[in-house]
């Protein structure tokens, strides 16, 4: 985690290895902060440009040192691309770039001005929010399991942020603070998606969530396999039976306050190693198949953050954890099982064992009696062929609550893109000997997927987001290095903040319906 502070100053006075600065692709003078370094560096920024060699576009850095022209030995410069085409995308992008440059310089420490750029529809706040998170999440890596690596970041270890005016300091800081939440909580998630399953056990998982639990002021209660099958959580327990590793379902709680009603429930697919079980899958790739618990390190780490930020609104987070291993005593093809909604399920494919274990935990969740669900699960290979690595697939009940994923969706870049839900899908989960089966053929398999977890909702306003394509990148971009994304923390984040909102106050914000 890269260290911020906040102080008054000016990046034209300031002595430091590094300062960053950020230009549009446009012709022209410079403005605002650049003309200032500009005039002060004697016309560096203006002899860049006229050189040729550096537009401003987006995603390019520039590396001026300024040989006592200012203060600091050298300028970053960072390319935006177009005006037209701005948005906070492209700021978090700017900032992966800028402290990745820090980084291949081996410099520790970065200055960055308060007031980067001005860009119309954003305020300054949300832009240094936005280029600081990008610029932290580039820097992420993991090291935890090689022996004698000793660096910790690909960026810088510090950033300091330089206030022009005193008075700005305040919400500066108020920025840094929420950066700081933002980016644990991403990094949180990463982490754990990117340890194998010898490493996270369920257990392991349960214990960790009751050390974050413990840090940030959450309620944690573990419902173990005994308790699990006091409340009749067959479907969850069908699947853990092949494991020889005990399953766990893990609750957490937020509160605000009374005042802020029914609690926003949170469901996260918590499969820790899907082998596939008795449906074996193919060993291609199957290593990856440690990602398959990205849905419940996405609810861990918005409970983190949630608490830390002190949002507005009440939460549960439900973790159902457990393996999906072959066994002697493992669940198999043709199994009815009993689910805690008391309905049977014929289990067709024991691969399909996602559903299973979000059914119990939906079923449970409707205990808290909450004003909305939303699910999130590595569910189906389906919904990667169908929209690719970088979006979810996402479906549900409540047009509000969509619209409010649509919306958050736009503020964090995190994309989201809309199934239907249409009873006929349904009529391929029609089982001749029970409720029905949890596979259909292999038409819409995601919707079939969301299909077989609308049965566990009842009326409650509901979404289930696919994640399996966007939880891992198979190679770097701007702000997320190759491998687990943390995809989901930040617009599930925006989504709860937004919650207790009737207006948005955001230029790029939708209004909720
Ligand atoms: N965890 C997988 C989904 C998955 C597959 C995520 C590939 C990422 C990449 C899930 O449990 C699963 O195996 N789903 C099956 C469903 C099928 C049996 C209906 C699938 O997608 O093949
Ligand atoms: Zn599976
Ligand atoms: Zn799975």
């Amino acid at each position: 985690m890269i260290t911020f502070s906040a102080t008054r100053g000016s990046i034209v006075e300031e002595k430091a290895a590094a300062v960053v600065v950020a230009l549009f692709e446009k012709e022209g003078t410079p403005s605002g902060i650049v003309q200032e370094v500009d005039r002060a560096s004697g016309g560096l920024i203006r002899a860049l440009r006229e050189g040729g060699d550096f537009k401003g576009e987006r995603g390019k850095t520039a590396l001026l040192y300024t040989h006592g022209a200012l203060p600091s030995k050298r300028i970053i410069v960072v390319g935006l691309g177009k005006q037209e085409k701005f948005d906070l995308e492209v700021m978090r992008a700017a900032g992966g770039k800028a402290f990745q440059q820090v980084g291949d310089l081996g410099l520790k420490t970065v200055v960055v001005p308060d007031e980067l750029i001005e860009a119309k529809g954003f305020t300054r706040f949300e832009l240094l929010e936005a280029f600081l998170v990008g610029g932290s999440l580039g820097s992420y890596r993991f090291r935890e399991l090689k022996t004698g690596d000793q660096e910790k970041s690909k960026g810088p270890n510090e950033c300091v942020v330089l206030a022009k005016k005193k008075e700005a300091l305040p919400q500066v800081r108020a920025v840094l603070s929420r950066v700081n939440s933002i980016v644990r909580a991403v990094c949180l998630a990463r982490d754990l998606v990117t340890l194998p399953a010898n490493r996270k056990t369920p257990t392991m998982l349960a214990k960790k969530a009751q050390a974050v639990a413990r840090e940030n002021a959450l309620r944690c209660k573990v419902i173990s396999e005994t308790q699990a099958k006091k409340l009749g959580m067959g479907a969850f327990l069908a699947v853990a039976q092949g494991s020889r590793e005990p399953a766990a379902m893990i609750v957490l709680e937020y509160r605000a306050g009374s005042a802020y009603g029914a609690p926003v429930a949170l469901v996260g697919k918590g499969i820790t190693f899907d082998s596939g079980g008795i449906s074996l899958k193919s060993p291609d790739k199957m290593e990856r198949m440690k990602d398959d618990m990205a849905g419940g390190a996405v609810v861990l780490a918005v409970l983190q953050a949630t608490a830390q930020m002190k949002l507005p609104v009440n939460v549960v987070g439900i973790i159902p954890a457990t393996e999906n291993l072959p066994d002697g005593k493992a669940y198999k093809p043709g199994d009815v099982i009993t689910s805690m909604s008391g309905q049977t399920i014929e289990v067709i494919s024991t691969d399909a064992e996602g559903r299973l274990i979000l059914a119990d935990a939906l079923t449970y969740a409707q205990r808290y009696k909450p004003q909305a669900v939303f699910d999130l699960a590595t569910l189906t290979g389906a919904c990667v062929t169908a929209l690719g690595n970088h979006v979810a697939g996402m479906m549900g009940n409540s047009d509000r609550l969509l619209a409010s994923l649509r919306a958050g969706s736009e503020v964090t870049g995190e994309k989201v893109w809309p199934f239907p839900l249409w009873e006929e899908y349904f009529d391929d989960l029609k089982s001749d000997v029970a409720d029905f089966k949890n596979v259909g053929d292999r038409a819409a398999g995601t919707i079939i997927g969301g299909m077989f977890l609308s049965k566990f909702v009842g009326d409650t306003p509901w979404v289930h987001l696919d994640i399996a394509g966007p939880v891992w990148s198979e190679k770097d971009k701007p702000y997320i290095p190759k491998g687990a994304s943390g995809y989901g923390v930040r617009l599930l984040l925006q989504v709860l903040e937004d919650w207790n909102q009737a207006t948005a106050p955001r230029g790029s914000r939708c209004v909720l319906i």
